[in-house]
């Protein structure tokens, strides 16, 4: 995780870099940090804990006066959150700076190799030893280049990192192995970021750093090479995303604005792929006859990317009857898993940085398999490296609990879903033009669960003291439940898990207590009424209920204690309504303890580490 913002141009670096930061913080928030060129001399400010904290200490400080800086904001892997942990780090004569993203997996080899060369170490974090291996190469070859090359094909891990030389004032130096880096530039200007939304305020053209690339970075001017010293030329991208896309837009947090937004964004994420009633795989450089020679579907991610993957799951078998086999990418990457030329692995990631899903995804392609990506951030390292891509159209997504990204993914697995269906000829053209108006249908039908939050809300208030909470259903209500479940833990720190119904018998209704608060989800007609006697059973012995059912579903009459309503639709595209009183809730439970929705404690929105 991490983020990290670099600036050289003719402005003022610091509020480059602070404002940077502040569209960054998503990404770790336990320390920020700045290096700024002023005065002849670099100039080094830390604080632990929120940007706001390094933002005041600058404020109170001598005046950080100069054009060209890196920063940083942490989420912390090696060595506790505190001043002395966060970033830049800075070798012992203060005239090398870094700033890191990543994880130097073989720290503990280099730090015994610099000790033993003389070097010292004053606090715990593996960023220290990179600025130090780089200062140890800068010395031997005295040049910043050659230094981050040897850097480059000495250490191993991740990195996506900033490097100043005090020997080279207004320049600055990065390095990139798996972790997100983009370089922007407009006139006389040259910036660095994680992500696309900390430099759009100031431009649109970036240049994407590829795995084992070094840049050196001028005022204006951005200038790359490989590991061979060759130097490479890149074209210039246009980022078409609208600045206000990463902005609260008057909601007072983003999770709230980014559930807003899901009418949108599943009405784009269909019409990426629907064309005069069908579904266009072409779009995504499918062809009819690759479709036909897939005999099997392998679905990985990580979080909500997994359990969009779940709902995925049950549709595709569904519709295209083809065996699928969804899992954590975590798991899948260290499993030997069995796959073929003919099997199809479908990497979901809203970032497409995370790296079990990079993992997975590259183990997919190494033992032959075909991949497709359903990824949500352009020129992402999944989307780069995998076979075929969907772009999921949501947007920017700031805040941590991912809620319109996994609404565009659940849309990406009914439209490969219907599509891999009609390439295996297995769609009447009846029921595929009712798939299709039924898809057709759920922004408008979004939009009108978004108008009722008056009632979640109120019931937010009513179990935000509970101490534990199961979301329980069958089928595609199962898979909502995982969601609905990771949700609420996340953002309101409330203990909760998600149950497959049938299962809650053998041995997790133990668990249900006077008071335990079981949310059923009830929108499959025919596993609704196994769910219900579930629900029965556990209000026999305390439980409190809530249900959350189809419109018009008359059997949920005086059962539960609160019943959330959702319009009716096809039930196969059902978990794209029953999400969204579940998402309202997370959030109202999370407002009304007073908890920071969109950065909770101990998360980061990128995963960029094992
Ligand atoms: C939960 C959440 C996470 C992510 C997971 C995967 O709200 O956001 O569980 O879904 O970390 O991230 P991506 O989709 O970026 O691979």
């Amino acid at each position: 995780m991490c983020g990290i913002v670099g600036y050289t141009g003719r402005k003022q670096a610091v509020p480059i870099l602070l404002n940077g930061l502040s569209k960054l913080e998503y990404r770790g928030y336990d320390s920020a940090g700045v290096a700024v060129r002023s005065n002849g001399r670099t100039e080094v400010v830390k604080a632990k804990g929120r940007l706001k904290v390094l933002k005041k200490k600058i404020g109170q400080g001598e005046a950080l006066v100069g054009t060209c800086g890196i920063g940083h904001t942490r989420w912390a892997t090696h060595g506790e959150p505190s001043e002395v942990n966060a970033h830049p780090h800075f070798n012992d004569e203060r005239t090398v700076f870094a700033v890191h993203n990543g994880i130097i997996e073989n720290y503990s080899e280099l730090k015994a190799k610099l000790i033993r060369k003389g070097y010292e170490f004053y606090s715990q974090t593996d960023t220290e030893i990179a600025v130090k291996l780089i200062d140890y190469y800068y010395k031997k070859w005295n040049n910043p280049i050659e230094a981050l090359v040897s850097f480059t094909l000495r250490v191993r891990g991740s990195y996506a990192i900033a490097v100043l030389f005090d020997d080279y004032p207004e320049e600055i130096y990065v390095a990139r192995k798996d972790s997100p880096m983009i370089i922007g530039v407009s006139e006389g200007e040259t910036y660095l970021a994680s992500d696309v939304p900390a430099i759009l305020k100031y431009t649109r053209k970036v240049y994407y750093i590829g795995n084992m690339e070094i840049a050196r970075l001028e005022k204006g001017r951005a200038t790359f090479y490989d590991v061979d010293r060759n130097e490479i030329q890149k074209e210039l991208t246009e980022i078409t995303w609208d600045a206000e896309a990463a902005e609260k837009g008057g909601f007072e947090h983003f999770m709230m604005k980014e559930i807003h937004e899901q009418p949108r964004v599943v009405k784009d994420t269909i019409g990426y792929l629907v064309r005069d009633g069908g579904v266009n795989l072409s779009e995504i450089g499918l062809s009819e006859e690759d479709v036909k020679k897939i005999n099997g579907v392998q679905i990985v991610g990580c979080g909500s990317a997994y359990h969009a993957g779940v709902v995925m799951q049950y549709v595709m078998e569904s519709l295209a009857r083809l065996p699928v086999r969804v899992e954590l990418a975590s798991e899948f990457r260290y499993r030997e898993p069995i796959l073929t030329e003919h099997t199809l692995v479908v990497v979901i990631s809203q970032s497409g940085e995370t790296a079990d899903t990079i993992a997975a995804l590259r183990e997919a392609k190494e033992r032959g398999a075909r991949t497709l990506a359903i990824v949500n951030v352009v020129g992402s390292t999944i989307a780069r490296e995998a076979d075929f891509v969907f772009y999921t159209k949501a947007g920017p997504e700031i805040s941590v609990a991912t809620t319109k990204a996994y609404s565009a993914q659940l849309i990406a697995g009914y439209l490969l879903s219907i599509g891999f269906a009609s390439a295996r000829g297995l769609l009447s053209r009846e029921r595929r033009d009712a798939l299709i108006a039924s898809l057709n249908k759920l922004p408008d039908q979004i939009a009108a669960l978004l108008k009722a939050k008056n009632s979640l809300q109120k019931f937010a208030t009513e179990i935000a003291g509970k101490k534990d909470i199961f979301f329980i259903g069958r089928g595609i209500d199962y898979a909502v439940s995982l969601e609905g479940s990771l949700k609420l833990k996340e953002i309101s720190y409330i203990h909760s898990e998600a149950y497959a119904a049938g299962e809650l018998k053998h041995g997790t209704i133990s668990l249900i207590e006077e008071g335990t608060l079981v949310v059923g989800i009830l929108t499959q007609e025919t596993l609704a009424e196994k769910t219900m006697s579930n629900m029965v059973e556990v209000a026999s012995r305390g439980a409190y209920l809530m249900a959350l059912a189809f419109e018009g579903d008359r059997s949920v009459e005086g059962k539960a204690r609160f019943v959330a309503f959702v319009p009716k639709t096809e039930p196969l595209f059902a978990a794209s309504l029953s999400v969204i009183p579940l998402q309202i809730l997370a959030y109202y439970v999370s407002v009304t303890k007073g908890l920071d929705v969109d950065k909770p404690r101990n998360l980061a929105k990128s995963v960029t580490v094992e």
